[in-house]
C-alpha cells in the first residue's frame, strides 16, 4: 500500500511532514490506486482541533485522539489498576515501574496505563503511526496551553513521551546513555479471528501498512538486556510464547490474552539470564 500526503488544504505542513515520513505528495501522482492511503488533515465534528488522519482505501478514518472518543471511554470504565494489562507491568519498591511501550501501535495500552499513573514511554517503528501518535500528544498539548484540558488529563498527558524508531535499537540507545526502564511492554501483531467488520477492516490496513511482526524474538532478547525488573509479553490465548530460548516466569490470563510475564530476578536466578547484561 502506498501512502500519499495531501497537500491540497495544507501544502507547507504537508510539504514538511512528507520530507519527514519520505513519503510522495499527492499532487505528484498522476492517479490513486485503488489500494492507496492518504494522509490528510481533517477537523472532526465536535472539535475545531485539526487531526493528522490516515485514509485507507477500504476502512474508515484512522487517526488518534487520546482526550475525545474511544480513549476517554477506556479511561472512563476500561477497569482499574486490578486489569490485566496493569498487573502485568509489576510493582517496584519505589511506586509504579516507569514502562517503556515498545510497540506502541495506536498508543491505546499506553494510554491506559498513563491514566493508571504510570510514566510510559511510547516508541513505534512505522513512522505513518509514529506520526499520528506524535500528532495526537501535540494536539493535546495545544489543548492544554488553550486550558481546554482538566487537571487529571494534563497528568496523563505529563506521564506520556513518544519516539520513533526500532524498539531494540532505541532501548539500547537508552542504555548507552544511563536510562533504563523497570518494565518493558511487548504487543507485537498477530493474527485478530473473529471480530466485527469494522475492527477487521482496521486491522486488515495496519497488515497491508505494517506487514507482521517476524522479529519479536529478537525484541524480545534486546528488551530482557535492558529491562531493569520485567519484561511482559501480551499473546492471544493459547498461543506459544513469542521466543524459545527463554521461558516466561509466568503468565497473566484474560478471557482472550495472556500476559507472558519474564522476570529478571528469576531469569538471572535461573542462569538464562547473566547478571551482567
Ligand atoms: C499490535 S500493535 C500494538 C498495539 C498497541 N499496544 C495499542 O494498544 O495500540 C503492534 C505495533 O508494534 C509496532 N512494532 C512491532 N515491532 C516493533 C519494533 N521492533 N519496534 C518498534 N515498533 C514495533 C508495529 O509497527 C505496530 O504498530
Amino acid at each position: 500500500m502506498q501512502v500519499y500526503i495531501d497537500d491540497r488544504e495544507f501544502p507547507e505542513k504537508a510539504q514538511a511532514l512528507a520530507k519527514r515520513l519520505q513519503l510522495p505528495i499527492l499532487t505528484e501522482c498522476d492517479f490513486r490506486k485503488k489500494e492507496d492511503a492518504l494522509l490528510t488533515w481533517q477537523t472532526p465534528k465536535k472539535s475545531e482541533y485539526l487531526q493528522l488522519s490516515l485514509l485507507p482505501p477500504d476502512s474508515g478514518v484512522i487517526s488518534i485522539d487520546f482526550f475525545g472518543g474511544k480513549k476517554a471511554h477506556r479511561r472512563q470504565f476500561g477497569g482499574g489498576k486490578g486489569q490485566p494489562l496493569v498487573r502485568a507491568m509489576g510493582s517496584v519498591e519505589n511506586g509504579q515501574p516507569s514502562i517503556f511501550d515498545a510497540t506502541a501501535g495506536m498508543g491505546g495500552d499506553a494510554f491506559v496505563l498513563a491514566s493508571l499513573g504510570f510514566k510510559v514511554h511510547m516508541n513505534e517503528r512505522s513512522s505513518i503511526i509514529a506520526a499520528l501518535l506524535d500528532d495526537a500528544l501535540q494536539r493535546a498539548q495545544l489543548m492544554a496551553d488553550n486550558g481546554e484540558l482538566d487537571r487529571e488529563s494534563m497528568q496523563i498527558l505529563q506521564n506520556l513521551s513518544l519516539s520513533h524508531g526500532d524498539s531494540a535499537q532505541v532501548i539500547s540507545e537508552f542504555a548507552r546513555q544511563g536510562v533504563r526502564f523497570d518494565s518493558i511492554y511487548l504487543d507485537p501483531m498477530y493474527p485478530h479471528k473473529k471480530k466485527k467488520a469494522a475492527t477487521k477492516k482496521e486491522m486488515a490496513t495496519f497488515q497491508k501498512l505494517l506487514g507482521p511482526d517476524m522479529d519479536s524474538s529478537h525484541l524480545l532478547e534486546s528488551a530482557l538486556q535492558h529491562a531493569n525488573y520485567r519484561v511482559a509479553v501480551k499473546r492471544p490465548k493459547g498461543a506459544e510464547p513469542i521466543a524459545h530460548s527463554v521461558q516466561p516466569s509466568t503468565a497473566i490470563e484474560s478471557p482472550n490474552t495472556r500476559y507472558d510475564i519474564y522476570s529478571i530476578k528469576a531469569l538471572i536466578a535461573s542462569g538464562s539470564l547473566q547478571q551482567n547484561r
